[in-house]
């Protein structure tokens, strides 16, 4: 496809809310409370705020900047920028997309079905044991979950065929905003619940006893993952923008959306949980849906508040799949000349085929392991500690060894001067981020 063609953002608010969609996701709301939970509250809050600001917002740039100046998926884009020993790097980023949205699809199903749980006034239980055997129930069936998991399939591929101005920018224009009120609705009432004061003590108050390398090593996985790091989904992203944009300062902005929702995420989830009388590091994939229908069951108007959550849980969860099939299937156009509609729907197939086996998982196949995990376990192993690190280290000796100089013209405005800071930028993408990256990857993979 030429890259005429190919299609953009139509404006710069549009960008933004696609971008802090795709941040915005599971990893803020499901993953990154209970993560925190177990890696002991404040201190991994404030080595993850290290890795953000330190490592991802600089290669949040990267990957934008890398798309904007190819115009390309990943792997178009590595192959026109680095030459034809590269394709492969943006290969394993389109491969770990699939990865990621065969378990992605699954926990958003979740969502969903609690959502209708939610409306059909079925949340109404306080105690624990009736909330945790109906996760148990949902998530152990062989059937109900991939219900829900191809519905909110078939969403994402409806949405990703539309296009990007017309379906992946005007859904996040309307859903992203959504998303935020309801949050701060949510957090309000979350910290003002009697008990609330000791988890946000968990949460913000730093205890260094616990950190070890390994804290480091999956604050940097749960920062690579909730930027959407790694695996060329802003590459993607990037090669729709303009121009005219800023892109360092728009990038921030993203940043900070998702840190801050993140953020919001946490001070919800952890006092809730330690107001229900439940210790962070017990939480696990389930904490979401075991712990807050129970507060909100307790409390008046809990059912819209429950409505509202799992709402909210389902919306992230939509804009960031939707940047997970995005490189799939502009891979799929760009290098393969597919259709955008066919592209859509065999990238759809392709996860939801990978989903069933992850689905199950979490029920009759419970029993099988690989090395002591799940089948979802392992893929989120894969994904967060391996693979997005990975590519994400790959994005950075492309972008500051191979291609240099020319990405700082990319990263002004057009017509505009290279911002002074710009220098220190692509001195950290080369000498900093590959050395930290490929440090933290090799600890985290040693057995503690
Ligand atoms: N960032 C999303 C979340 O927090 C998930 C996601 C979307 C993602 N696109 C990605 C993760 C690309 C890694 C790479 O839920």
């Amino acid at each position: 496809m030429d890259d005429a063609r190919r299609g953009g953002w139509a404006s710069r608010f549009g960008f933004i809310m696609a971008a802090a969609g795709s941040a915005v996701g599971l990893g803020n709301i499901w993953k990154f409370p209970y993560v925190t939970g177990a890696h002991g509250g404040g201190a991994f809050l404030a080595i993850y705020l290290v890795c953000v600001f330190g490592f991802g917002l600089a290669l949040v740039m990267a990957e934008l900047v890398m798309g904007r100046m190819s115009r390309r998926n990943p792997v178009g884009a590595f192959k026109r920028l680095a030459g034809s020993a590269w394709p492969a790097a943006g290969g394993l980023g389109v491969v770990t997309a699939v990865v990621i949205l065969s378990f992605y699809i699954v926990v958003a199903g979740w969502a969903i079905a609690y959502l209708v749980y939610a409306l059909d006034g079925a949340l109404s239980a306080t105690d624990a044991d009736a909330l945790n055997a109906l996760f148990r129930r949902l998530t152990g069936a062989p059937v109900a979950p991939l219900l829900y998991a191809a519905a909110f399939m078939l969403a994402t591929a409806v949405v990703v065929a539309r296009g990007i101005a017309g379906g992946i920018e005007r859904m996040s224009k309307l859903f992203m905003p959504l998303l935020f009120g309801i949050l701060v609705l949510l957090v309000l009432r979350a910290v003002t619940l009697p008990g609330a004061g000791e988890g946000l003590a968990f949460f913000l108050r730093p205890d260094w006893s616990s950190v070890d390398i390994g804290t480091v090593s999956a604050a940097l996985g749960q920062a690579f993952f909730s930027l959407s790091l790694g695996l060329g989904g802003l590459i993607t992203y990037g090669s729709y923008m303009s121009p005219r944009q800023n892109l360092g300062r728009d990038a921030l902005a993203v940043v900070l959306l998702d840190t801050v929702v993140a953020v919001l995420a946490g001070l919800m989830v952890l006092p809730a949980m330690m107001a229900a009388g439940m210790t962070p590091a017990e939480g696990g994939p389930g904490t979401t849906f075991k712990v807050l229908p129970a507060v909100f069951a307790a409390m008046p108007a809990g059912r819209l508040f429950s409505i509202g959550f799992f709402l909210l849980l389902t919306l992230a969860a939509l804009t960031s799949s939707v940047s997970l099939l995005e490189p799939v299937v502009s891979y799929l156009v760009d290098e393969r000349g597919l259709k955008r509609t066919t592209a859509s729907a065999l990238g759809s197939l392709v996860c939801f085929a990978l989903a069933v086996p992850v689905s199950l998982s979490f029920g009759v196949w419970h029993e099988v392991t690989f090395a002591g995990l799940t089948l979802f376990g392992l893929m989120d192993f894969f994904a967060s500690h391996l693979s997005l690190p990975i590519g994400s280290l790959l994005t950075a000796i492309c972008l500051g060894w191979v291609v240099g100089r020319p990405a700082l013209d990319e990263l002004a405005s057009r017509g505009q001067p290279v911002a002074a800071w710009a220098p220190v930028w692509l001195f950290f993408i080369r000498f900093i981020a590959p050395f930290a990256i490929a440090w933290i990857l090799i600890q985290g993979l040693i057995p503690g």
